[in-house]
């Protein structure tokens, strides 16, 4: 499968895409999202594929929504089209788990993208930021909800109301990146992660991810009772069986996914 504006390659169980479109620092244009959907789309659905890294360039992962693509269009376009909301049916809805590997800007719709993945990884020269007032506008892509969820409510309303850049340090600290490794070191981090992650009984992986979201998306009541149950579904699976087993018998399990 080829696309146009990323390149997809699977690296044992480990699917890799770039975003590449470098003339426009990866601005996120309705192409990328497409390409994108169908990429998510492609490793949810094969079974060979357990965890996915998704990365841009040195200088950017992503500058943003593409404000080219943005500048004549009038609020009726906006809101019959529901621009942006593919965003959230055709990559946050990836049931499987994946990992963003940010260097350089990850401003606006980049900076969004990054925070729809499972977690990130961060190099040492990434520079997060919600810089869409200056436009004129606001987040539309889930960064005002992420970023503050992340980072809390001061850093996050600093963030949106004066458009600064928050660098790797300061994502680090505030809890908005997993980890930040130095820039030369960040894909070979990110794909080791994603393969520790593609190493585990996928459908345990993939309860897993569903159950750390249930704490953005539910009252903790219920989400402690959804806890215990997607626990009890996992411990019908033949995985659960030889993963016990395999700890008793002191080696390592052998998954059948299921
Ligand atoms: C379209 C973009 C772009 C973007 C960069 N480019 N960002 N094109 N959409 N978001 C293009 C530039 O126009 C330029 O193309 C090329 O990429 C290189 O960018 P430069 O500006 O020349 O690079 P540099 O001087 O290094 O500055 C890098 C930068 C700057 C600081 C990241 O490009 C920048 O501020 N970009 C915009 C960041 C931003 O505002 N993002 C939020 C977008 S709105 P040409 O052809 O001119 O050489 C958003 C959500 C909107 O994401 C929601 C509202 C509905």
């Amino acid at each position: 499968m080829s696309y146009e504006t990323i390149l997809v390659e699977q690296r044992d169980a480990v699917t890799l895409i770039t975003l590449n479109r470098p003339q426009a620092l990866n601005a996120l244009n309705t192409q990328v999202l497409a390409d994108l959907t169908q990429a998510f789309r492609a490793y949810d659905a094969d079974p060979s594929q357990r965890c996915a890294v998704l990365t841009g360039s040195e200088k950017a992962f992503a500058a943003g929504a593409d404000i080219k693509e943005m500048v004549d269009k009038d609020a009726a376009d906006f809101f019959l089209e529901d621009f942006f909301s593919g965003w959230q049916t055709g990559v946050v809805a990836t049931r499987k788990p994946w990992i963003a590997a940010v260097a350089g800007f990850a401003l606006g719709g980049g900076c969004e993208l990054a925070m729809m993945a499972d977690f990130i990884i961060a190099a040492d020269t990434a520079r997060f930021g919600q810089p869409e007032i200056k436009l004129g506008v606001a987040p539309g892509m889930g960064g005002s909800q992420r970023l503050a969820r992340a980072v809390g409510k001061s850093v996050a309303m600093e963030m949106c109301l004066t458009g600064r850049m928050m660098d790797a340090a300061e994502a680090k600290q505030g809890g908005l990146v997993a980890r930040v490794v130095p820039a030369a070191d960040l894909l070979e981090d990110a794909l080791k992660t994603a393969a520790t992650i593609a190493s585990m009984p996928p459908m345990a992986a993939m309860i897993n991810k569903e159950m750390v979201n249930l704490a953005f998306e539910t009252p903790l009541n219920q989400a402690l009772t959804t806890e215990r149950r997607l626990f009890q579904i996992l411990t019908a699976t033949e995985d659960k069986k030889e993963g016990m087993t395999a700890f008793v018998e002191k080696r390592p399990g052998v998954w059948k996914g299921r």
